[in-house]
């Protein structure tokens, strides 16, 4: 992370693209120093990034609906407290499309195409030339949902490090040409800010079908937890084991808070005479453990969707007030400010 703000001045805004549940990858990529931060911040904002969700999605709008709740659910049961952080959701902030637009006049296509996170997504999803322009300037417009709020700390997975260099780019052109407006803004990854999917693949993502959610009930992570990937040389007990890129190995390093012990089992797997099974046992035991009270709290909230929705429509009030102000300040800037 570059330059963090000082602490009475950190303003924090984060956000998820419903597109589905949150799994444990966004837990320990992000949300934990979410909840960490809304204490030390001065401010602190929550978006669900529903406008950004639909530059991929325009034909499923049922889906970026349904998973507006499901993320901010997520968030609250995790602990983000409606009363230290503003949620809200991107597509009420008629500012935030605004500002958004301004900004794409400081932006070569060129550099669009260069973001290494879009042209991973663009890569996945098998794009080419037919990208939606949207999903390709998407990164110019959470520059906006950043920007809106003067906000200086931004903690997200390491995928978004790459936005946050063009929201800076866009910072420095701003106020190179208009004159003194935005500050230049840091972010800050999770102690792990890429937790690799249950089938080993680099990344736990709901798209390659390996994440274990937040939502998910023990049985559930006892079975995926049971599918991991271990030692493929490692088929009888005796065996000895491999713990080098062996995901349950990984898994254990991050979750269990036993480190004498994962040290012990480590030795004994890699001599021979520990089972896959026994290990396995032990991860879903960790994880059900933080999983537990998160999707018990998840489930007590989603019974009464109109609270969640309340605290987004409060939160949504309290945040467009500060994109109206920004955006008199970036009009008045830009000389478009007539009547
Ligand atoms: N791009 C982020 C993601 O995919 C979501 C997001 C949208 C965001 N706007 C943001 C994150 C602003 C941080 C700040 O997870």
């Amino acid at each position: 992370m570059e330059n963090k703000p000082e602490t009475k001045e950190i303003i924090v805004l984060t956000g998820d693209r419903p597109t589905g549940k949150l799994h444990l990858g966004h837990f320990v990529g992000s949300i934990q120093n979410r909840l960490k931060l809304q204490n030390e911040a001065k401010k602190s904002f929550y978006m669900v990034a529903d406008m950004q969700a639909l530059t991929d999605n325009a034909e499923n709008p049922e889906k970026i609906r349904i998973n507006t709740l499901e993320v901010a659910l997520d968030n609250l049961a995790c602990g983000l407290d409606p009363a230290k952080t503003t949620m809200f959701i991107q597509s009420q902030i008629p500012e935030i499309a605004e500002l958004a637009l301004l900004f794409m006049n400081l932006v070569t296509l060129a550099r669009l195409k260069r973001n290494p996170t879009v042209k991973s997504e663009m890569q996945q999803k098998g794009f080419g030339e037919d990208v939606p322009a949207g999903f390709l300037v998407y990164p110019v417009s959470q520059a906006a949902d950043i920007l809106f709020a003067k906000a200086n700390l931004i903690p997200v997975g390491e995928d978004q490090k790459p936005m946050i260099e063009q929201t800076n780019e866009i910072v420095d052109s701003f106020n190179r040409i208009y004159g003194d407006t935005f500050k230049r803004v840091s972010h800050l990854v999770g102690e792990t800010p890429r937790l690799v999917g249950t089938d080993g693949n680099s990344k736990m993502s709901k798209s390659l079908n390996n994440g274990i959610y937040l939502s998910d009930s023990d049985e559930t992570i006892e079975k995926k937890v049971m599918e991991m990937y271990t030692d493929p040389n490692h088929i009888h007990v005796t065996d000895p084991g491999k713990v080098e890129g062996n995901v349950v190995f990984m898994y254990l390093d991050i979750f269990d808070t036993n480190k004498e012990e994962v040290a012990d089992l480590k030795e004994q797997y890699k001599k021979g005479g520990l089972g896959d099974v026994i290990l396995k046992k032990r991860l879903a035991k960790v994880l059900s453990e933080i999983i537990t009270p998160i999707r018990e709290k998840r489930e007590k909230l989603a019974e009464n969707p109109k609270m969640v929705m309340d605290i987004l429509e409060e939160g949504t009030k309290k945040a467009r007030e500060e994109a109206i102000q920004t955006l008199n300040e970036v009009r008045r800037a830009m000389k478009i400010d007539f009547f």
